[in-house]
């Protein structure tokens, strides 16, 4: 082989890898992948307008002085058979399983002597108000946990109210209902 031929031979071939080097950087700018700047898919930014409160809260029960206030002491009276299993409710009336319940609203919670109150109601404390009576009305146990009264409790908060209305009665002095005012 002539030198002459060898140049050309090598020209060639440098040629040729000069010119597949130049068509792949040419491919490369054509089809430059393009990149995003972020990786990872764009998602759609949840702008969604804030949900509407989730489903409207439950009816609040109206305060104990507005059912005061539009209470029946006839229909209490009628209500409040089921207590006369155990109680009394006329002046002077006698222990029966309960403690007698004239004069109830305004006394001292577990006050009477002739009675053997559990220690779970004498832990209670402080005067009968219509709001203590009507927890207790509404859940004895829920109250005081031990109690004796077995009474599961009156769930209707207008029925509870017009047992307080009649419960009112039976007084010499009878206790006025709270005002929505004093109410806290
Ligand atoms: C099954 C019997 C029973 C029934 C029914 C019952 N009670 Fe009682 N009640 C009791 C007993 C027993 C006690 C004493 C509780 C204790 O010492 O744990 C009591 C206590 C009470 C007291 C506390 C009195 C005080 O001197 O501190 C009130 C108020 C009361 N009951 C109201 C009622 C009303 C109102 C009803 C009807 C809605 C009712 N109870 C139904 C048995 C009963």
């Amino acid at each position: 082989m002539h030198a002459a031929d060898f140049n050309k031979t090598a020209l060639t071939g440098l040629g040729s890898i000069l010119f597949a080097m130049l068509l792949v950087a040419f491919s490369n700018l054509v089809f430059a992948p393009q990149r995003p700047a972020v990786p990872g898919y764009a998602l759609p930014t949840s702008a969604a307008p804030s949900q509407a409160p989730a489903a409207a809260a439950a009816p609040k029960e109206e305060p104990l002085p507005a059912l005061l206030a539009k209470a029946d002491a006839r229909k209490g009276a009628q209500d409040a058979k089921v207590c006369t299993t155990c109680h009394t409710f006329e002046k002077g009336g006698a222990v029966k399983i309960g403690p007698p319940l004239w004069g109830v609203v305004g006394r001292p919670v577990a006050s009477l002597p002739g009675f053997a109150y559990s220690d779970s109601v004498k832990a209670v404390g402080g005067d009968w108000t219509y709001e203590t009576l009507d927890h207790w009305i509404g859940d004895p146990k829920g109250m005081a946990a031990g109690t004796k009264m077995a009474f599961p409790g009156e769930k209707d908060a207008q029925k509870r109210a017009d047992i307080l209305a009649y419960l009112q009665t039976l007084s010499d002095k009878p206790v006025p209902f709270p005002t929505q005012a004093s109410a806290k």
